[in-house]
């Protein structure tokens, strides 16, 4: 269960990938864990630079970590220049989880990262469309549809579309399939709540919620897609020991993705992966 998978033509030394937002840009990674992944997915990357929310931007739940960094990242310029070359040469393939506000800020960015050495783009679905007056892309399944076909006319290559966890996540997950994903990431944050006394009263802090607290959810979403769905799913949600990938992979993933337990200790990729091979050799 720790060895090479392939996914729809992309092939990675091992199932589990660093998931989006939750590694920086590998400053705090040592090399060796950075180079021991199967895949590096990038945070957010949007056309223009965008400065994200204000502070706080966590809040610690009893499981789980509520965040709303309103998906800071330096833009696509500033990435392929900056950044993206270091990334290439740590050696797992590269995969750069693009978002935007409006079809056509996705299909540039898609465009924007073409010849670039990219091993694939991880499409992320969370975010409002401007044109649908803000409804999320991943409440729309025929928006879905049209934006994922749309962008195989410019992207011929590896792309999952990411999939929010709520909303009709079966027709979204269909729809992105027939447009042409070569896979389904399984998933994002829960939207969520924390609130914190303070001295002006309440502080009301709306974000995403991940971390254990959503793994059993986003098991069941894994669980039931993969007996709909014929692409491969990529698991995302609170995994933070080698039993729970194990536990995903049962459920139907092929790959898996870590967010929180990286954000909680960089050793976890390293120590999870050696956990899963021990449990799939015990089986
Ligand atoms: C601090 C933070 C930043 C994140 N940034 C992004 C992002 O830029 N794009 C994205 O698609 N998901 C982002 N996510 C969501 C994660 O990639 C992942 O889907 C989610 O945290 C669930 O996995 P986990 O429970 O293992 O963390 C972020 C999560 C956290 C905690």
């Amino acid at each position: 269960m720790t060895g090479s998978v392939e996914l729809s033509g992309l092939r990675l030394s091992n199932p589990l990938m660093l998931a989006s937002g939750t590694w920086g840009f590998g400053e705090t990674l040592s090399p060796e864990i950075l180079r021991s992944v199967g895949a590096l997915v990038t945070k957010g990357i949007s056309l223009e630079p965008r400065a994200g929310n204000p502070p706080p931007r966590l809040s610690e739940t009893p499981c789980g970590l509520l965040n709303s960094i309103g998906l800071e990242n330096p833009g696509l310029a500033a990435f392929r220049k900056g950044i993206l070359p270091r990334l290439l040469r740590i050696g797992p393939p590269v995969i750069v989880n693009i978002l935007g506000e409006s079809e056509e800020e996705f299909l540039r960015l898609a465009e924007g990262l073409r010849e670039t050495g990219v091993a694939g783009l991880e499409v992320n679905i969370s975010c409002p469309n401007v044109k649908k007056g803000g409804l999320a892309f991943s409440q729309d399944p025929d928006g879905v549809f049209r934006m994922v076909r749309r962008l195989r006319e410019v992207w011929p290559g590896w792309m999952s579309v990411k999939l929010s966890p709520v909303g009709p996540v079966a027709e979204v997950a269909h729809a992105a399939e027939e447009g042409g994903a070569s896979a389904l990431t399984c998933a994002n944050t829960y939207p969520a709540l924390a609130i914190h006394p303070g001295p002006k009263g309440p502080y009301f802090h709306l974000g995403g919620l991940s971390g254990p607290a959503i793994k059993p959810l986003t098991l069941r979403l894994v669980y039931e897609l993969s007996r709909r769905l014929r692409r491969p799913l990529i698991a995302c949600g609170g995994i933070l020991s080698g039993r729970d990938a194990y536990e995903y992979l049962l459920a139907g993933a092929r790959a898996f993705q870590v967010g929180t337990a990286t954000l909680l200790d960089p050793e976890a990729p390293r120590r999870i992966l050696s956990e899963l091979d021990e449990l799939s050799r015990a089986d």
